[in-house]
């Protein structure tokens, strides 16, 4: 399906280039065709040479090529694709498509073109707040050019903050949405997400609860929506914002959240994000537990709660295709994880160390490694939104096989 859409790649300076090849890479392994042009200052940082070797095409740079002229003019060139993108999108290149400038093959071909455009931007997080590329930006939206990212992070620069290039599979997921002529590469798909706490009471005024912010869920279930899936959000108690786009059902304690997922089956896929407390009181008090004086304090006895992951992994009717759960360890992580895919029957884990000195329990980062049946892929550390967009654009390929 994807043989005949043709993908012009113009990369421009900065020292995200690297990562156009990981995009080439990724377009390639689904049978979209490549052409890079490169910039003079994306010559900088990335030879002509692994652009033609990963696109498997010639690579053009020179607006006045005579060879490149025989071969294909530069308008046919802009409007041979089905799509142009500019990744990275520098800023000079952004100033030059506002202006209207062509005074190299890039922005010529930008300019000649009449193809959807994308652009994802990235550089320095001063560079990116000025005024100047934010003018800059606004101008070629309204003009209906596409943008991806940028992502906020750490950068080459030591600063911190907006400017980081998109992940190579944020910009494959925007890529897809826009050759798929605006219909979601998830759209007619049913996600149910599981996310936060559950809080198990012990009387009518105490619980038991952990310290799961919602964070990484809701952003999953976000993320999800974001292309086109109907999502169920199944949320213990959070202080996080409903996600747009998303239905939400609100839940105390693991047997609600087990009910309510169950409830919303059929479903596509499941992700468990949430933290479902292991135990609950044996026997919930209906009265509020007194201190009696000299009398010992009252022991907690606890049963075990439900294992929702485990349950909705091996239901007989109606498994989704795809179960995810996440595999929160402090030792042993990958071992654990992969007994963990098993024991519970779902098909991916997305594992990830939560040893006190990551940081990663209620801080906005995360270090996955997916554990999936044929291996495991191990992810750099990324906010939590881009982990759930990189998930989300993983499960669309697991859905387009
Ligand atoms: N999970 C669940 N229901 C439970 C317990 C866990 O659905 N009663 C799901 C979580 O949402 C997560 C996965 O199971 O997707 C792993 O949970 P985790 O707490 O890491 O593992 P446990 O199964 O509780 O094992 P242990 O605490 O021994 O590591």
């Amino acid at each position: 399906m994807t043989e005949s859409k043709k993908i012009l790649l113009i990369v421009s300076g900065g020292i995200a280039a690297f990562k156009a090849l990981e995009l080439i890479r990724l377009l390639r392994a689904k049978d979209y065709g490549v052409t890079c042009v490169l910039t003079r200052a994306g010559a900088q940082f990335v030879t002509p040479l692994s652009l033609q070797a990963l696109s498997e095409q010639k690579v053009y740079s020179e607006l006045f090529s005579l060879t490149d002229e025989s071969e294909m003019g530069h308008i046919q060139l802009s409007r041979s694709a089905d799509l142009l993108v500019v990744a990275p999108a520098s800023a000079d290149i952004l100033a030059k498509m506002a202006a209207g400038l062509a005074d190299d093959l890039a922005s010529t071909l930008l300019l000649a073109t009449d193809k959807p455009v994308l652009v994802a931007p990235a550089m320095n997080v001063r560079m990116w707040q000025h005024p100047a590329t934010q003018a800059n930006l606004a101008t070629l939206t309204v003009r209906g050019v596409h943008v991806v990212g940028p992502d906020e992070g750490a950068m080459a620069c030591h600063e911190f903050g907006p400017g980081r290039l998109s992940e190579p599979q944020a910009i494959l997921a925007a890529i897809e949405a826009l050759l798929t002529g605006g219909k979601k590469p998830l759209t007619g798909r049913h996600a149910i997400v599981t996310s936060g706490p559950t809080h198990e009471p012990i009387d009518p005024v105490r619980y038991i609860a952990n310290r799961s912010s919602g964070k990484q869920g809701h952003a999953i279930a976000a993320a999800l929506a974001a292309l086109g899936a109907r999502v169920t959000l199944v949320s213990g108690p959070v202080s996080q914002p409903e996600p747009p786009g998303v239905a939400i059902r609100r839940v105390e304690t693991a047997r609600e959240m087990l009910q309510a997922c169950e409830a919303a089956l059929p479903a596509d896929v499941f992700v468990g994000a949430a933290a479902v407390a292991d135990w609950r009181m044996a026997a919930e008090a209906t009265e509020k537990i007194k201190k009696k004086p000299g009398a010992a304090p009252p022991a907690l006895t606890l049963t075990l709660n439900p294992d929702i992951l485990a349950t909705i992994g091996q239901i007989k009717k109606n498994r989704p295709r795809l179960v995810i759960g996440f595999a929160a360890e402090t030792d042993n992580l990958l071992a654990n994880a992969a007994a963990k895919r098993t024991s519970k029957g779902c098909d991916w884990i997305v594992a990830n160390d939560v040893s006190p000195a990551t940081g990663i329990m209620g801080g906005d980062e995360n270090a996955i490694h997916l554990v999936t049946a044929t291996g495991t892929e191990d992810w750099p550390r990324l906010h939590k939104e881009e982990v759930a967009r990189r998930l989300a654009a993983r499960i669309v390929e697991e859905f387009q096989k």
